[in-house]
């Protein structure tokens, strides 16, 4: 059986993806989707939508403590429907709430990436990141993985995301969902 088959016998919920910003979340989340057969939806883009404006406009507005609810309100919403894949905000599981949800009801995978991935892929878009705009991305990045790492760390699959083409990348991310899901099975029977 291929990975794909494996997964899609086994898997009952949504599968989500957590990491810090520039791991590849939105990238091979989507790639993910699209070679499972199963919706793809990228929360942050959810939450502009519903906001009618952008991350950086929400942030400046109304602060990051807004931004976390109205994420929890819609995070809340696209996981009380049935299989796909979705790609959070890499603050989504900082919140309590918000992640007792996620480790609760979904398959959560953290794409983990070191600081140089996360500063090479950040530097391309930091207009977007309003994080990353009061300081030194590098050590706000570096902030980040130590306050976050520990957090992430409580997902059921772990993959390191490395400067490969995200399809190689996603195809790892298969093969550790096929290999968790099949090993879940296994202690359940
Ligand atoms: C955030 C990450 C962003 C976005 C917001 C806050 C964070 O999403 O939700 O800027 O707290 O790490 P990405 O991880 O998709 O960049």
């Amino acid at each position: 059986m291929t990975d794909k088959d494996e997964i899609l016998l086994r898997l009952k919920q949504p599968i989500v993806l957590v990491g810090l910003m520039g791991a590849g979340k939105t990238k091979i989340g989507g790639l993910l989707a699209e070679a499972l057969g199963l919706p793809f939806i990228d929360a942050d883009h959810a939450i502009e939508e519903s906001a009618q404006c952008t991350i950086p406009e929400i942030f400046e507005r109304y602060g990051e403590p807004a931004f976390r609810d109205l994420e929890r309100k819609v995070l809340t919403r696209l996981m009380s429907q049935e299989r796909k894949v979705i790609a959070t905000g890499g603050g989504a599981v900082m919140n309590d709430e918000t992640a007792n949800l996620i480790w609760g009801s979904a398959l959560s995978l953290w794409l983990k990436a070191d600081l140089e991935i996360l500063v090479e892929r950040t530097g391309r878009t930091l207009g977007k990141r309003p994080l990353l705009q009061k300081g030194n991305p590098r050590e706000i990045l570096q902030g980040l993985m130590d306050k976050r790492y520990p957090v992430y760390a409580r997902a059921d699959v772990t993959v390191e995301t490395t400067l490969a083409e995200p399809e190689a990348n996603m195809a790892r991310v298969l093969d550790a969902l096929a290999v968790y899901l099949k090993d879940l099975e296994g202690k359940r029977a």
